[in-house]
């Protein structure tokens, strides 16, 4: 039985390096203690291990006080923690046409409880967000602008900088699901104010990690209060980073793979993980671009995406797309001829051993950009583990499932 090819890396990497598993093994049979929870030489190490890994994500992430980075559950927590946390009655926030539910749903929710209004800045046909359009939305009370580093759906890239000069004091929270541990991120050159992070998709962690990095000059409402090993003589949550974010006991056995994950990464080199990526999606751009019967979606350049490629099984294109490179389908008919993504995701599985996502994955409001809502795509998502030669089966089995 040839052996299943992993491309579905955007829901959560797999393989991981095998540091990771080795320090949550050591973790567990070495050193078990509560980090913070006492004195003994045990709880030390503990806490020496969080430490470390908070170090690391700073080294990664360029920024100068770690102590500004928390832990959370996941990406979906740490964003739940600025929303919740960070706005005020009758603030304004804007945020993308292409997020995913953990931005779109908390937001949608403040909004409808008549706590915040909301604005969506559009993006093109590829992904790509207008900025103009940012820049008209920006009113007297906004007091956020979130957005994802890259889509989920289709890799695209945000111009974070860009962003940034464009929106000026007002803090930016930026979704790095996408991006972190894959691309270069850079907390002072991008001018990330808040930058949410999960652990186990191209950071390599395990799952049930992530976390917030908030600016030195802003503070927030935390989502939860409790003990925290610190200055237990309060009754009051402590009023500093991390402990501010950090109540209960945390997932330090996977902060401790996180760790190594992290490692892992700065010691293999950020460049080099893109550019691996960047070839295995060049590759197989290539290898699908002129196969009658499959759209592709995004903006098709290797550099201008993450390695997270959508797909649907036709081949009508919308007449502003003609002619171009990446395309939204606006004209859903075709769905009724055209091969059905969830059929084309289990001969993949069944018939190649190819294992893929489809459907909306989350994210409904960046179909309803590229016009593949709402029946969504199959979503082939490429890791640093995967190689070229995987690659070159998938697209001969995409092929081979359009030409049927
Ligand atoms: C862009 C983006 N944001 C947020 C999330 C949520 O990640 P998690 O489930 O780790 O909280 C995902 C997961 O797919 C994502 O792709």
């Amino acid at each position: 039985m040839t052996e299943l090819i992993y491309l579905d890396n955007a829901a959560t990497s797999f393989h991981k390096p095998k540091q990771v598993t080795e320090a949550m093994i050591h973790f567990m049979t070495e050193v078990g203690a509560n980090p913070g929870r006492g004195g003994h030489e045990l709880a030390v190490q503990a806490q020496e291990i969080v430490q470390r890994t908070r170090e690391s994500l700073a080294c990664l992430f360029n920024i100068s006080s770690p102590e500004r980075i928390s832990f959370a559950l996941n990406i979906t927590e740490a964003l739940n923690t600025v929303f919740h946390g960070f706005l005020n009655q009758g603030d304004h926030v804007i945020t993308t046409g292409m997020e995913h539910n953990s931005v779109i749903r908390p937001l949608k929710y403040l909004e409808e409880i008549g706590f915040i209004t909301l604005s969506i800045a559009p993006c093109d046909f590829k992904g790509i967000l207008d900025i103009d359009a940012l820049a008209a939305s920006i009113q007297t009370n906004t007091a956020l602008v979130a957005l994802n580093h890259a889509s989920n759906v289709c890799g695209t890239l945000q111009d974070v900088t860009a962003v940034k000069n464009t929106i000026g004091d007002i803090p930016l929270l930026v979704d790095t699901a996408q991006t972190a541990g894959c691309y270069p991120i850079d907390v002072e050159a991008m001018g990330i104010d808040f930058l949410a992070f999960t652990g186990h998709k191209s950071l390599m962690g395990p799952q049930g990690t992530g976390g917030l990095y908030v600016r030195d000059a802003l503070t927030l409402r935390p989502l939860k209060r409790g003990g925290t090993g610190s200055v237990s003589e309060q009754l009051a949550q402590p009023d500093f980073f991390p402990d501010l974010l950090e109540s209960g006991t945390q997932n330090n056995v996977g902060i401790a793979g996180l760790g190594a994950a992290v490692d892992f990464i700065l010691e293999t080199g950020i460049d080099t993980i893109n550019d691996h990526k960047n070839k295995l999606s060049a590759a197989f751009i290539k290898a699908i671009f002129s196969t009658p019967g499959v759209t592709i979606y995004g903006p098709l350049k290797a550099d201008q995406q993450v390695s997270t490629i959508s797909i649907t099984f036709d081949s009508i294109l919308p007449e502003d797309a003609e002619g171009s490179t990446g395309c939204g389908a606006i004209n859903l008919e075709w769905f009724e001829d055209g091969l059905s993504v969830g059929e084309a995701g289990q001969r993949l599985n069944s018939n190649h051993n190819i294992l893929v996502r489809v459907g909306l994955h989350c994210a409904p409001l960046a179909h309803q950009t590229l016009g593949t809502y709402p029946t969504g795509t199959v979503r082939i998502s490429m890791g640093y583990f995967n190689t070229l030669s995987e690659i070159e089966i998938a697209a001969k089995a995409i092929n081979k499932i359009a030409a049927t």
